[in-house]
């Protein structure tokens, strides 16, 4: 199984942001068909959420489009708190979510018919699939940030009902500044010496995340942004659990893509060698936790 970075790299998934939707047949506009016409346009679920974002009070204005991925948008915002990063999921079809099955397994869904309608990947499904990765990612982000990890502070919960309403965007502070947006450890340029602290750091992200019982899922410096000489971890919707029966396969990759991501760095460290590391460090102790004011 390819890491998702990897995928991305050679589908070339930086590449500048596509109009969606532009090249599908309109179709005849009987009273259904333009209910769906309409909710399957990305930019109407864009526009329609950035509106509900504003009138929730949670933002104020979009300053830029940042960055447009294959499943999400990045938004730089304003919000009454200072910048934000608005990570807007807007492809329902979007390959991770047809992908998703391996880090869903081990947890139970108790609503039977949720799940059937999962399980058929029908439009629902896929809507409650998405709903449900939003609030995955909102919930890790909390728990993540509780503990003291280097994440971004999510804006908007801690409680489900609040972050629930934001679907199917997560809204959480912006690492840099509006003018400078924190680069990826992937594109930033690094020294020598910076290379090491960075590798270093990483490291420990990956021994902070697995001494809380987590495996990233997708870990390697396509999701580490760089900032002020810190690294912070992004990209949270599949991390997984022990309770995953390929939690150990999804750590072991973790190591594995960090490693080869790092190599244009000059960071010349194996795989295993860095599993081993992250292991030990897990015995170690964690970061002091945050306290989160009501
Ligand atoms: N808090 C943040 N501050 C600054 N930039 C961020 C933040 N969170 C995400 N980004 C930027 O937005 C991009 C997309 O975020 P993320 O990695 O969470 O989504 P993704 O689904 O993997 O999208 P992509 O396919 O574009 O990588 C990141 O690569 C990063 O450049
Ligand atoms: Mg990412």
């Amino acid at each position: 199984m390819n890491a998702r970075w990897l995928d991305a790299e050679l589908e070339d998934a930086d590449r500048a942001p596509q109009r969606r939707g532009t090249s599908k047949k309109k179709k005849l506009l009987g009273r259904r068909r333009l209910d769906d016409l309409t909710a399957e346009d990305p930019d109407r679920i864009a526009d329609d959420t950035i509106r509900r974002l504003i009138d929730l009070g949670h933002i104020t204005e979009i300053v830029a489009e940042l960055k447009s991925g294959k499943e999400a948008t990045a938004y730089v915002a304003r919000g009454p708190r200072g910048s934000v990063l608005v990570k807007l999921y807007r492809e329902l079809e979007a390959r991770s979510f047809k992908n998703d099955a391996v880090y869903r397994e081990g947890q139970v869904i108790l609503d039977e018919r949720a799940a059937r309608a999962m399980g058929a990947r029908s439009r629902k499904g896929l809507e409650m699939l998405q709903a449900g990765w939003v609030s995955a990612e909102y919930a890790h982000l909390w728990t993540l940030w509780r503990a003291g990890l280097n994440v971004p502070e999510p804006l908007v919960g801690p409680f489900p009902f609040d972050y629930d309403a934001t679907t199917p965007a997560v809204l959480m502070r912006l690492i840099g500044t509006e003018d400078h947006v924190a680069p990826r450890l992937s594109e930033a340029r690094l020294t020598p010496e910076e290379a090491q602290s960075a590798w270093q750091q990483a490291v420990q992200g990956l021994a902070d995340l697995l001494r809380l019982g987590y495996a990233h899922g997708d870990y390697s410096t396509y999701n580490l942004l760089w900032w002020e000489n810190k690294v912070i971890m992004i990209d949270f919707p599949q991390l997984t659990t022990r309770q995953n029966p390929h939690f150990q396969e999804l750590l072991r990759r973790d190591a594995h893509s960090l490693a080869t991501s790092f190599r244009k760095h000059g960071v010349q460290v194996d795989g295993e060698a860095t599993l081993r590391e992250a292991q030990r460090l897990a015995r170690g102790k964690g970061p002091e936790p945050r306290i989160v004011l009501p």
